[in-house]
């Protein structure tokens, strides 16, 4: 299949085009550079099914030419930092809901008949369902990054009805493994190997979530290359949670550290912080597919390939 991801230089992203072009498909990534490299591409990067495009897709007009013919489009590219929201409010607009708006219309002008898109779990806001599924009642929005991914979802919705294309949204809890460039793990090794005597932590360390890994995250992400149905809606995660100061006591072992903890006190770590975030994985679960790795693992393994590859601390900065 002839297959374009945005946002293909990015933590999943890049992961995603690497399975993609294993599973034999012609791949067009098409990202600006912004917090994605080719360096997560090394391994494949002059491999003769990828093409790497680097296209703002908040210029329409570019947006329209880089996306062409394909069979289907994966739209990762956005301003996934949901914790700064508030020092550029327009950023989630343009990246999340206005890029997305230019895909889908460069799709409708090229008769690209499927998306599939990554949403979040922040979407649900301050929800009082917990484990969350997908039809919880979640009225109140709690972050720019999480408003601009339900209006973007709003936006696939319209032109699935519109009968312009086919979707499946995927909204994922936070996403850990190879290629991971930022998040509490990144923050917190980077920190240490700073100063491993001291560790600062936002919030109160209660703070209660859950973690997948990024190659159970493409498992779900490659079953949907073609459509079960017109318009498909699925949360990603594991059925367990845990708190920071679990992620904490295993990062710290892992790097052979014993340091101070200083909380910065209160049960949320930043302004629209959900201090739990557990979703329902039912509807996933009754597909084919289904969590490999723990929680433990995925932090453990993150941090291991955080420590061999330190580049995207530099990077990250
Ligand atoms: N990482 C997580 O835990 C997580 C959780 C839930 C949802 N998501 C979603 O998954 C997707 C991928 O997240 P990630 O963690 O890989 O983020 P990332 O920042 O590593 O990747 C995003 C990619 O999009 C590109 N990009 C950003 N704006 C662009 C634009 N205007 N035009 C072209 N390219 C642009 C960046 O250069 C980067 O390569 C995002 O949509 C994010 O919101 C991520």
């Amino acid at each position: 299949m002839q297959v374009v991801v945005t946002g293909g230089l990015g933590f999943i992203g890049s992961n995603l085009v690497s399975r993609l072009l294993q599973l034999g498909h012609d791949v067009r990534v098409l990202d600006n550079f912004s917090t994605g490299h080719e360096r997560n591409l090394e391994s494949d990067v002059g491999h003769s099914r990828l093409t790497i495009d680097r296209v703002d897709l908040t210029d329409a007009a570019l947006t329209v030419r880089a996306v062409g013919s394909a069979d289907i489009v994966y739209h990762l590219a956005a301003n996934a930092d949901v914790r700064d929201g508030w020092k550029h409010p327009r950023k989630d607009h343009e990246q999340n809901v206005v890029a997305t708006h230019n895909v889908l219309e460069a799709m409708r002008v090229n008769s690209v008949p499927r998306i599939v898109f990554s949403s979040t779990g922040s979407v649900y806001g301050a929800t009082a369902v917990v484990p969350t599924p997908e039809d919880a009642p979640f009225p109140t929005q709690t972050s720019l990054y999480g408003a601009s991914k339900l209006a973007a979802e709003g936006l696939i919705q319209a032109y699935v009805e519109g009968g312009v294309i086919s979707a499946t949204i995927f909204r994922f809890v936070s996403i850990l493994g190879p290629r991971y460039s930022h998040g509490h793990v990144v923050d917190f090794v980077r920190q240490l190997l700073e100063n491993p005597k001291q560790l600062h932590v936002l919030g109160d360390g209660t703070q209660t979530k859950s973690y997948l890994h990024v190659a159970d995250c493409i498992d779900a992400l490659v079953m949907h290359l073609t459509p079960s149905q017109k318009l498909a809606i699925f949360n990603l995660g594991v059925d367990a949670t845990i708190t920071v100061r679990d992620s904490i006591g295993w990062i710290t072992s892992e790097m052979g550290v014993s340091p101070e903890l200083q909380f910065a006190g209160g049960s949320q770590g930043w302004i629209g912080d959900n201090p739990l975030i557990h979703l329902d994985i039912t509807a996933m679960r009754a597909t084919r597919w289904q969590p490999r790795h723990t929680i433990r693992d995925s932090v453990v393994e993150t941090t291991r390939w955080i420590l061999a590859n330190q580049w995207v601390l530099e990077r990250t900065k």
